[in-house]
């Protein structure tokens, strides 16, 4: 799928389902927060959340006392949805609104967090796209916390296809980079 292609589902997504609505809706994403604890060095390293939407792990972690917090994502619409929530507190996180595959990351990030964005890279040149990208925005040493469906779970999210197959060898690849 092309990026504008992306942008328009997404956009039309959330302009069409409530935040509790979602099948991936979580009050306090958990185990996010504890692979982000864990692999914190304190609380100025820099996260980035990939495909963050619309989700309260932003919320969390400001929360946390972390202080250098982005998120990305295609939708100009989810992250206006979350700065509404977030109110005044929104101006302490960088908002981007691109396309993973697009974004031209300009200093790299300590941890980078992806819950359900790269599933939906079916393309091999794609996911090769993003593991390269990992390579560049994120620093020697940091850490890479990709999260994707189980091998057995759905084949499709939010009406799109998912990348289900050979994920030991993607993670390995990506593994490899950093
Ligand atoms: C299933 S939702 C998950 C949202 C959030 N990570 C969470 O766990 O609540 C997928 C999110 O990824 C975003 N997304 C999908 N493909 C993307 C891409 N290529 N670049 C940036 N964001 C993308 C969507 O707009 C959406 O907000």
């Amino acid at each position: 799928m092309e990026t504008p292609s992306r942008q328009v589902h997404w956009e039309q997504f959330y302009s069409t389902h409530r935040e509790q609505e979602v099948s991936w809706f979580e009050a306090t994403p958990m185990l996010s927060l504890e692979m982000i604890r864990k692999s914190a060095t304190g609380k100025s390293d820099s996260i980035v959340d990939i495909g963050g939407g619309n989700s309260r792990l932003v919320d969390c972690l400001l929360a946390e006392g972390y202080g250098s917090v982005a998120v990305l994502d295609v939708s100009s619409r989810a992250l206006s949805l979350a700065q509404a929530r977030l109110g005044n507190t929104a101006t302490k996180v960088q908002w981007i609104e691109s396309d993973v595959l697009g974004w031209k990351c300009s200093s790299p990030f300590d941890i980078w967090h992806d819950r359900a964005a790269y599933h939906f890279l079916t393309d091999l040149q794609d996911r090769a796209a993003y593991a390269a990208l990992t390579s560049n925005a994120v620093k020697s040493g940091g850490a890479l916390i990709v999260a994707t469906f189980g091998l057995e779970g759905p084949r499709s999210c939010s009406g799109l296809p998912v990348y289900s197959r050979q994920r030991g060898d993607d993670c390995r690849r990506l593994c490899d980079i950093l």
